[in-house]
């Protein structure tokens, strides 16, 4: 089985939430299982400057007008995986970061840059013998690279499968109606039945509309997202879909994310040696200027500070956490006014609310190993990945319970066998709620040691969910293998 791997960030080179750990890991535990895997992505500076090994350039010409364009093939260091990078030095010789420039602004022209990754997809996956590879299947990853499954099924003749995976639908690179002719799709396809989503060009309901199957990040993500309060107005679309919608819920790398061998935490640590999670409480207490108070829970957020991820029902929540006797540790950054309600928690409350805001993947793993407690409020959550993490580290999470922290917390409130504690409303008061009964569990020691070996037993490893995408290739390339995309195209 030969898969390309569409997507626009891959740990560790480039990342900036979930979508960069899963292409990072995914494609690996897939090789594992014998696929012959491939990413895409764009040739961003630190990834032209991490890749291995070069090969001979293979010229794409200038395929939307924005600039000479070629593909450059190497692989990644450490895990090794095969990386295919769209060089086009016009859309993506740029500083700051892959969507974003400096100061925080869309790069204007995203609607060309990753319609050329998913054209530069859609051309290498047919051009078989241009690149001696042709894929079976084409594994689109969020709105980045949606229009690949559109170019291909656009495309005469024969073309791989396709596959779509939302990891969030709240990102739906939608563009201005005027973006259609510079992205190089037809007319016709400027209508309900194709791109259009309020008289704009969306690139997510290009790759839901045009793939032969779409996936999310989770079985309830998948269930609620067909709902209009979930939908993020996709919901119609996705119902559409129907049959050919499925979750299948993330991993987390556990060679990244194992508490044993860890580099980047101050005292390694298993399940039957707990007691050394202590030096990493108190690391995290020196880093961000907490009192020295080993007895007191120590509460970790490591998350994206937007309205999505529910931080607004922490801060509003910091007095009754404190009056619990706990304290907070935050590392995220995003929304301005989160980071700065925080950092006003943190001068507020000094000693008691530890607060450093930017992306720092040490400080992640170092408050994933040395807090108790870790809270996930989230709005709504397609996956989610810290929770899964902090499982691992035998750190108890504290989510709300959607998405995919329903399918991977149970809650162990009131003597039950779960692994953390849930709660319902998105308020503050529920958020305080579940971390009171977290704490009740806390007090009690011998309970609190058992809690946190069920969590670290846990398996979310990326094997199971390899597998499940294994099957999903398989299905989706049965029977059709290398049809005309004129016959596909009658049977939609
Ligand atoms: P999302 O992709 O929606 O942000 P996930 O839980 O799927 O949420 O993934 C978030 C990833 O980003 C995790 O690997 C987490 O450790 C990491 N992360 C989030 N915020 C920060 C931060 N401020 N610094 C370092 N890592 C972070
Ligand atoms: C998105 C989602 C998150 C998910 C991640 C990886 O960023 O917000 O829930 O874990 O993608 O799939």
């Amino acid at each position: 089985m030969k898969i390309l791997f569409v997507v626009s960030e891959i740990y560790p080179v480039v990342k900036t939430g979930g979508l960069g750990d899963v292409a990072g890991a995914l494609p690996v535990a897939l090789a594992e299982l014998g696929v012959d895997v491939r990413v895409m992505l764009p040739a961003y500076p630190a990834v032209l400057d991490a890749v291995e090994g070069l090969g001979e350039p293979v010229s794409l010409g200038d395929p939307l007008g924005a600039g000479e364009t070629r593909l450059l093939r190497g692989r990644l260091p450490q895990s090794g995986v095969a990386v295919w990078l769209v060089h086009c030095p016009a859309l993506y010789d740029r500083p700051a970061g892959p969507y974003l420039d400096a100061i925080g602004r869309d790069w204007p022209d995203n609607h060309l840059r990753f319609a050329l990754l998913a054209r530069a997809a859609a051309t290498a996956a047919e051009a078989g013998s241009l690149l001696g590879w042709r894929p079976d299947v084409v594994h689109a990853h969020d709105w980045h690279a949606g229009l690949a499954p559109a170019y291909l099924h656009l495309r005469a003749g024969r073309r791989p499968a396709t596959v779509m995976t939302v990891h969030n639908l709240a990102f739906q690179g939608n563009f201005p109606a005027a973006a259609l002719g510079p992205v190089g799709l037809p007319p016709e396809c400027f209508s309900i039945d194709g791109v259009e989503f309020h008289n704009q060009v969306s690139f997510l309901k290009a790759g839901i509309r045009y793939s032969d199957r779409v996936t999310t990040v989770s079985p309830t993500y998948a269930r609620e997202i067909l709902t209009p309060t979930l939908g993020c107005g996709f919901d119609g679309i996705l119902r559409q879909r129907g049959a050919d919608l499925r979750g299948i819920l993330n991993g987390i790398d556990y060679r990244a994310w194992d508490p044993a061998s860890d580099p980047l935490i101050e005292r390694t640590y298993d399940a039957g040696h707990l007691a050394r999670k202590d030096a990493n409480k108190r690391a995290v207490a020196d880093r961000l200027g907490l009192a020295d108070a080993p007895a007191a829970p120590l509460i970790g957020v490591v998350s994206r500070l937007t309205d999505q991820k529910g931080v607004d029902l922490i801060l509003g929540a910091i007095p009754s956490l404190l009056a619990m006797g706990a304290r907070l540790a935050v590392v995220g950054s995003g929304d301005a006014v989160f980071e700065e309600g925080f950092r006003d928690a943190a001068t507020a409350y000094p000693g008691r609310v530890g607060v450093w805001t930017g992306y720092d993947e040490p400080l992640a793993h170092l408050v994933q190993a040395g807090s108790d407690l870790l809270l996930v409020p989230s709005r709504f959550e397609p996956c989610g990945l810290t929770q899964l993490c902090a499982l691992r580290y035998g750190t108890i999470p504290v989510v709300r319970r959607t998405g995919g922290l329903a399918d991977t917390v149970s809650d162990a409130s009131r003597g039950k066998e779960g692994t953390g504690f849930m709660f319902e409303a998105a308020t503050s008061l529920a958020l305080s709620g579940a971390v009171s009964r977290a704490l009740a569990v806390y007090r009690k020691r011998p309970a609190w040691r058992v809690l946190q070996r069920r969590a670290m037993e846990q398996d979310f490893s990326w094997t199971r969910a390899a597998r499940e995408y294994l099957d999903l290739y398989a299905e989706v390339t049965k029977g059709r293998a290398r049809r005309p995309a004129s016959a596909s195209r009658k049977r939609k």
